[in-house]
């Protein structure tokens, strides 16, 4: 199973400069560094989205269309110790007003280490998400670095951490963008949300 052709076709460092909402739209939030940009890639099969060993990487909010069925919207990262305190507050702005103005917003997809768990600044993140009233799923990224049996401990204890939000909507995601595990099945859902 492969997504229409995909590319890049906007970036935005305002809310100005946010295209016009054509396609419905899947957006990726969560921490610098956790795989966001090469998860894009990985669901696209291409180098189309610039990844980078450093965290802070994306450093603007970039488009994605996939064929004219929907578009993948990559976000900055948040909480990257590096980045000067003022272009946090900026990005942070970036991130909600996207999130709070674009009506063809279908879901956000919040990544987070398979490593980790939720932690408290995730969940401060989640309720901002729900005070916005957006749907969200988790996906759980990095799989490969993880053995089978953490990564199913893992799965079942963020499952029951989500349980207190109204707006967490289906199972989390388990994916690597190193090795495709989970790849085809993220790609069979999205199709399905956009109703492609
Ligand atoms: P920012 O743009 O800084 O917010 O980061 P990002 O979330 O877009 O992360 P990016 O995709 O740039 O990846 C960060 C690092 O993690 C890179 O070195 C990737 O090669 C690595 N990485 C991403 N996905 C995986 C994965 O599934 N497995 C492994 N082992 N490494 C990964
Ligand atoms: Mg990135």
């Amino acid at each position: 199973l492969e997504l229409p052709h995909f590319y890049f076709f906007a970036g935005a460092k305002t809310p100005n400069s946010f295209p016009v909402p054509d396609l419905p739209e899947l957006a990726f939030v969560g921490r610098s560094n956790v795989g966001k940009s090469s998860l894009i890639n990985a669901l696209g099969d291409s180098r189309s989205a610039r990844t980078s060993t450093k965290p802070g990487f994306t450093q603007q909010i970039n488009f994605y269309a996939v064929g004219s069925l929907f578009n993948m919207v990559d976000m900055p990262g948040y909480g990257f110790a590096y980045v000067k305190e003022e272009e946090k507050v900026k990005w942070k702005e970036l991130i909600e007003s996207y999130i709070s103005q674009r009506e063809l917003l279908l879901r956000i997809y919040v990544l987070l280490d398979a490593r980790h768990g939720l932690s408290v600044s995730l969940c401060n993140n989640l309720v901002i998400l729900e005070r916005h009233q957006v749907a969200f799923q988790i996906v759980l990224t990095k799989c490969d670095l993880v053995t089978a049996v953490d990564l199913a401990r893992r799965h079942v204890l963020v499952e029951k951490g989500l349980a207190e939000f109204r707006h967490a909507v289906d199972k989390p995601l388990m994916v690597s963008s190193e090795t495709s595990a989970g790849i085809f099945m993220m790609r069979k859902e999205m199709l399905r949300l956009a109703g492609g």
